[in-house]
């Protein structure tokens, strides 16, 4: 597929259909992660792959309250049915800790040097490769936040250690017709481009927002 379909084709898809997917398919979405630019190659970041019913099944114990699973709402059951789940995470200490190294110096590991927190940039740009990987092989795929309460519990049900902050979930599956869980764009325009490009300068007072 063209770059540019990619990039135009892809939305987040919260209505799956049951067909399972390729593990070949599921590998070349985490290489293709890995391709992913990080802050001194530091490369921080670890990829929880659900892929049997029984994990999808755990990951949607472990994140939803009880009697949201006994009467799933369209949301829930449409995602429910993707067959694969990924936890991409991310890892600050590997980027404190390759910050260190003899070629950055920064051996202090002082924690102001990170006003933007990389560790977690990074991990995102590695989803949007997997998001677009899922694209360019005919299946839809949604990026979307783990509950905060329910974190804890996902650490503890999947092994995830300290050292590594989940930063959100992905499933991936067959598209299946939408069920009224379209999501965002279906209520409000993306913004045109004069509204987000500042050539040269942000602008004046009417560009401040
Ligand atoms: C950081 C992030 C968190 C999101 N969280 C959710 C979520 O919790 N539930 C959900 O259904 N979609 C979630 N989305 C999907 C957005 O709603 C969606 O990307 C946005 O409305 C634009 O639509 P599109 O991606 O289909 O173009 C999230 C997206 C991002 C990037």
């Amino acid at each position: 597929m063209e770059f540019q379909d990619v990039v135009r084709r892809r939305r987040m898809i919260r209505n799956y259909a049951e067909t399972p997917v390729d593990r070949s398919v599921v590998d070349r979405a985490i290489r293709n992660a890995t391709h992913a630019p990080s802050a001194g190659f530091s490369q921080g970041w670890g990829f929880l792959v659900l892929e049997t019913p029984e994990d999808v099944r755990r990951w949607w114990a472990a994140t939803t309250d009880p009697a949201d699973l006994a009467a799933p709402d369209a949301w829930l059951t449409g995602m429910m049915r993707a067959p694969v789940v990924i936890v991409p995470c991310s890892s600050k200490a590997a980027y404190l800790r390759r910050y260190a190294e003899p070629d950055k110096g920064w051996t202090d590991e002082d924690e102001a040097r990170w006003p933007m927190p990389f560790w977690h940039m990074d991990a995102a740009m590695a989803s949007l490769l997997i998001l677009q990987t899922a694209v360019d092989e005919g299946l839809g795929s949604c990026f979307f936040g783990i509950p905060p309460e329910r974190e804890q519990g996902v650490r503890r049900e999947f092994g995830i250690p300290d050292t590594f902050d989940p930063v959100g979930v992905i499933t991936i599956g067959h598209r299946a017709q939408d069920a009224g869980t379209a999501g965002s764009p279906a209520r409000r325009p993306r913004r045109p481009l004069d509204d987000v490009l500042h050539r040269g300068t942000w602008g004046g007072a009417e560009g401040a927002d």
